[in-house]
Order: C-alpha cells, then structure tokens, then sequence
C-alpha cells in the first residue's frame, strides 16, 4: 500500500501566512502540520509516500521536510501544476501510484485516531474506497455522508442546505485502483475543480465496495486561523513533553509543561506551560501563558501571551496588554513605545487582520 499527501493548493484563508509560505508548513507546538501527518502515516505501515506540491510552494516543502530519511519513509514529490481539484491531484499521482492501493491524506489535516484499524477494515473487506468520517455540530460547512446502518455510503453531498447526517467527509481516504477509472470519468464541478466526492459517488453508483468508518477522537483541518490556533492547543495539551535546554535566569518561573529549546534565554519571565519555546530566543519581562508555541529566532521583551502562535524571527516589545488567540507570522515586529505611545504606525501586509479588542 502507498500513501498519497495532498501538499498543494492554495491556502487562501491562510493569508496573509500563505502568501511566503506552504500552509502545510505552517507550524503547530513548533513542528509542521504536514510532518504529523506524515508520522500517522508511517505509524500505521506505509513508508512508500507521494506528495503532491505547487509550483509556489513546492520547493520550500522539498527542502524542509526531505527525502524521508528521518521519518524512516521513502518520499516522492509530484508536481501539480495547477491546483484543480483534489481528484486532479490524484490523477497527476498516477504514475507513482501505479495499480497500487493507497490512502490519500490531506496535508493540512490532523486527526488523533490511529490509522491502522482503517486499513485493515479496508484490505479485509476489499473495498474499493473507505471514507472517514466525523460528526461535526455544523454539517452545513462540509461534504457529507448518507450512510446505511452497515456503514455503507449511499451518497455524498457537499455543503448541502439540509445535511442527511452530522457526519462530516474527514481529509482522509483509502483508494482501490478503480477510483483511476472514476476519475477518467469524472467532468470538472461548477466551481472548475475535479472533485474527490464525485469521484466516490461514480464508484457508489457503478456500483463497487464504498464504505464509510467514524473517527474516534478529534479531527482538525488547520486550513484557517481559529482551527490552527485549536490544533496548537490540542496538541500542546495532549503532546507536549517538558524539556529546558535553554537557560533560564533565577527570577524566572517556569510552571508546568514547557519546552525551551537550545540557545534560547529567559530573564525574568512567568512561563505557564503547555508551553513550547524554540531555539535561539530572547524573552526578558514576559508572561507567556498556556496554549502558546513560540518558533525559533524569536524576540519577546516586555510582552504578555496567551493561546497564540508566533512565527520564526518574529518580535514583540513592550505590549501591555495580553495578546490572546493570536497568530504572528515570520518576522513581523510588533513595538510599543516605553513612554505613551501617541500614534499608531503600521506597515501591514495585504489581508493581515489587527483588533484592539
Ligand atoms: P483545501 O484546503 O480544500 O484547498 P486550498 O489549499 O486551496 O485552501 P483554501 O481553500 O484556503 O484556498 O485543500 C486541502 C488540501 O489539499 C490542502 O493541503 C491543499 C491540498 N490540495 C492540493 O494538493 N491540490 C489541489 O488541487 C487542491 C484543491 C488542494
């Protein structure tokens, strides 16, 4: 069996993030989205992995995550020109593929379930496609299934008005070759994308073996800020190690579960874990409070943090009050002056959303 990671795409509501970078690299509790992905993977015995990337993003994938050799998998890249829909991507994997069985993953997915059950149900029963599903409290947002008491699926539906059930299509998927011969079959949706569920509902209709299993646990798709800044907490709650490799001065207090990563120094700060700190920081006057992840190279003077992600190289000096449920990207500078600041000066990228709440 192999395994296919869908690593294009766009990212538009990721922006203004996903204008410097893949949003499959964007990190969460300091590793990216795309690398847990890859780990389930290999955990649940599939070495042999395609990912498919963009021409924009493509090479920076490339470079960070490798050839494979340290997660212990063999990685091939497979350039999708355009993205055109997540069952072209699929298509233009099918030389890699070959006749080979697979499941498809969606790159800026993350679930806690592992996913061997999945696989055996699905070489077991033979199927020619297995969809995971999860129940959701708003249906209306996603593709969804209608599915018998056997757990087969009868009908998919994207977005529909008046959902059938509260299942929603999680980005995760085991494939026979037949969905080949579906996808050739196959016309572009209304919005120009071949899509994944009509591909699935072609196989429903022929009819072959289409069945749907329900996650257990959580399921996130990080594709947007609120669901990135919910995986970070999710993952630093449930994940997180302590570890204290930087130093840390004696009128600092560190409180729980914190991660400091090597050259990094604290002078005189609170740290309330689930905490992770990277490498090579300076943080002086700060309380970093739970649910934040702070990269590498990054700068914190006289500031106070909560429930935020900030980016690599980034810096933040003498904000008073509590920046909560944020998201700083790559270098951006945040700076208050000592004395009352009497105006504002800004230098924003396009989509970069600011609230004085
Ligand atoms: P989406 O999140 O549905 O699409 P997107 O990345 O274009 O994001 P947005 O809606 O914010 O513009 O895609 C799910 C995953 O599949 C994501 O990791 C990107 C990847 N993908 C491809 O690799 N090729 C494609 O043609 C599409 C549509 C998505």
């Amino acid at each position: 069996m192999k395994a296919l990671i869908l690593s294009g795409g766009k990212g538009t509501r990721l922006r203004p993030l996903t204008y410097t970078g893949a949003k499959q690299l964007v990190p969460v509790a300091n590793k990216p989205i795309l690398w847990y992905g890859i780990e389930a993977i290999v955990a649940a015995g599939i070495t042999d992995i395609g990912i498919i990337i963009s021409p924009e993003t493509g090479e920076e994938i490339k470079a960070k995550t490798g050839n494979g050799d340290r997660f212990g998998a063999k990685i091939t890249y497979i350039l999708q020109d355009k993205p055109a829909g997540l069952a072209h991507a699929v298509k233009v994997a099918q030389p890699f593929l070959e006749d080979a069985p697979f499941l498809m993953y969606l790159g800026d997915n993350l679930v806690e379930s592992d996913l061997r059950l999945f696989i055996e149900q699905f070489k077991e029963r033979s199927l020619d496609a297995l969809t995971l599903l999860c129940a959701v409290p708003n249906p209306s947002a996603f593709g969804v299934a209608k599915i018998d008491e056997d757990g087969r699926v009868l009908q998919l539906l994207e977005k529909p008005k008046i959902p059938p059930s509260n299942l929603a299509l999680v980005g995760i998927y085991l494939f026979s070759n037949h969905v080949h011969h579906a996808i050739a079959n196959i016309q572009p949706s209304p919005r120009g994308e071949l899509e994944i569920t009509d591909a699935i509902q072609f196989l429903i209709d022929q009819p072959k073996k289409v069945e749907a299993r329900q996650l257990e646990g959580w399921w996130l798709d990080t594709g947007k800020k609120d669901d990135l800044l919910e995986a970070n907490r999710i993952i630093l709650d449930t994940r997180l190690a302590a570890a204290v490799e930087g130093e840390v001065d004696s009128k600092s207090q560190v409180i729980g579960r914190v991660q400091i990563g090597p050259g990094s120094r604290i002078v005189n700060c609170t740290i309330r874990g689930p905490v992770t700190i990277g490498n090579d920081c300076y943080l002086e006057n700060c309380f970093i409070g739970p649910y934040s992840s702070v990269a590498n190279q990054v700068t914190l003077i006289d500031a106070d943090l909560e429930h935020s992600v900030i980016l690599q190289g980034a810096k933040i000096i003498g904000i008073q009050q509590r920046i909560v449920d944020s998201v700083v990207g790559q270098r951006a500078e945040l700076k208050v002056a000592p004395q009352r600041p009497k105006a504002l000066r800004f230098l924003i990228g396009d989509d970069s959303q600011i609230e004085l709440a």
